[in-house]
């Protein structure tokens, strides 16, 4: 007999993450290493896929060393070749991935000026990228009762308009799309998806821009009615605040929760 899934299916409206594969596109920075973080604490094995190989390394060499069951693969979402080795080359003790987290993304931010070349840097890897990593992690998953979730990255900018935003707002637009679609075609095999969409996160990328364009530190900015003050919460989110909705969204007590989106934006979406 073979079988793909070396686990009990997860009981219904628990947690069920503990000793489980998971893998995170984008995972070696900002909100996808705070997602490893959690689901390392979650008991999870996790494999990182990143095109860093700088920040992909020095972030799993930290987690191995406080004693977690982290994998890396540095390679492009784009390339399928990549993603395919990346998923066969894991540790053969660990189960086969149930849990799929796909972060990585194209940031460009262009307006209507936008070359066929900053689309393609745009939508590549959100769009392009997001279907390889699905299809991969899918492909290795029993079709049926494979009791699995993926969580897309979206964004407050999936849901609104923002001027010179254009490529960067239709990348993630069409997040919203995808995995209502995926949704619909996987749930049949017992694979979840949802989507979340977080308003601005305060991570080295943030800081950053805030500093050196705005010359805002993090509570300026905060203070300040068109940066921290249009969320209703006032503030920033840690990147943490991002990964604990992730996890329960991957998790068995959002079992009955597929094709949706997770606004998680200090209630910026609801006014
Ligand atoms: N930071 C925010 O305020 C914010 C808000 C809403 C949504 N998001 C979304 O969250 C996700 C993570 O953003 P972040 O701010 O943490 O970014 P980040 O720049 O801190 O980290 C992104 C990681 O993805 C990797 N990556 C980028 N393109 C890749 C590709 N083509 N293939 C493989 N790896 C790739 C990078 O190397 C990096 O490690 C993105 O999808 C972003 O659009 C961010």
């Amino acid at each position: 007999m073979t079988t793909t899934a070396s686990r009990e299916t997860t009981p219904r409206g628990t947690r069920g993450l503990t000793g489980r594969t998971a893998v995170v596109t984008g995972g070696a920075q900002g909100i996808g290493a705070a997602v490893v973080e959690r689901l390392c604490a979650e008991g999870c094995r996790v494999l990182v896929y990143d095109k860093s190989a700088e920040h992909g390394e020095s972030a799993v060499a930290r987690w191995r060393g406080q004693g977690h069951a982290v994998a890396l693969a540095v390679g492009d979402v784009t390339d399928a070749d990549a993603l395919a080795a990346a998923f066969s080359g894991l540790p053969a003790d660990w189960p086969t991935p149930t849990l799929l987290v796909n972060l990585a993304a194209g940031f460009v931010f262009k307006g209507i000026e936008a070359t066929a070349s900053d689309w393609h840097a745009a939508l590549d890897p959100t769009i392009i990228g997001l279907s390889l990593a699905t299809r991969e992690f899918v492909s290795r998953l029993p079709e049926r009762d494979a009791d699995a979730a993926i969580v897309n990255m979206a964004s407050i900018s999936a849901h609104i308009a923002q001027s010179g935003y254009l490529t960067y707002n239709t990348g993630k637009s069409a997040v919203l799309g995808f995995t209502r679609c995926v949704a619909q075609d996987l749930a049949p095999r017992g694979i979840r998806v949802n989507s979340v969409s977080p308003g601005t996160v305060w991570n080295a990328n943030n800081e950053r821009y805030h500093k050196e364009a705005l010359g805002l530190d993090r509570a300026t900015a905060e203070a300040a009615p068109e940066h921290g003050g249009k969320f209703l919460l006032g503030r920033f989110a840690d990147p943490a605040e991002v990964a604990a909705p992730i996890a329960f969204l991957l998790s068995g007590e959002a079992s009955f929760v597929t094709g949706a989106d997770l606004p998680v934006d200090g209630g910026y979406l609801a006014v």
